[in-house]
């Protein structure tokens, strides 16, 4: 078993120093180290995605990933979706996935919801108009033993129209100037 070593992670945009084996995966630093637990255990074998985050923007699965390879490159969790440093973008899609989860529904028991919303609004920011091939690419091994599947989908239908006519809004100039 490999000793305690000091890492400098760069979470939610605040650098932690955390003194963990290197091994440890980024999940239980999350969770247990940095008191972040939004970020939920599944299956520990990168086979769920409940443990979904986002490493450099690219959702990752948190339980297969030793913090020693981390570095710093910028990791965010469920926790730091709100953070004032975000693009108006990424803002926008955002309020869309949560109002169109709002709106349908979509979460059951809820255990696997954050890996879910991770996935969507990485997938509406990278690809604000998505087909179904798109969707049930970006999904594909995010699972959710309640059934949602079907809910998901639908409102990430629902967040990316919502998303592009807020856009239009946002982009159309004032017609009282
Ligand atoms: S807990 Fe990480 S993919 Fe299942
Ligand atoms: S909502 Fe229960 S596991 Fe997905």
């Amino acid at each position: 078993m490999s000793e305690p070593v000091a890492h400098t992670v760069l979470v939610n945009g605040e650098r932690h120093t955390v003194t963990v084996q290197p091994d440890m995966p980024l999940l239980w630093v999350l969770r247990e180290v940095l008191q972040l637990p939004g970020t939920r255990f599944g299956c520990g074998m990168a086979l769920c995605g409940t443990c979904t985050v986002w490493l450099d923007g690219v959702p990752s699965r948190a339980c297969v990933l030793p913090v020693g390879r981390v570095g710093t490159r910028p990791v965010v969790t469920i926790e730091g979706l709100h953070a004032a440093w975000h693009s108006p973008e990424l803002v926008r899609v955002t309020r869309a996935v949560e109002a169109a989860w709002t709106d349908g529904n979509v979460a059951q028991c809820g255990y696997c919801q954050s890996g879910q919303v991770m996935t969507a609004v990485a997938l509406l920011r990278d690809q604000p108009a998505p087909n179904d091939a798109d969707i049930d690419r970006a999904f594909d091994g995010v699972l959710c033993r309640c059934g949602t599947a079907p809910r998901v989908r639908a409102a990430v239908r629902a967040a990316a129209r919502t998303a592009a006519t807020d856009s239009l809004k946002t982009d159309t100039p004032s017609s009282s100037t």
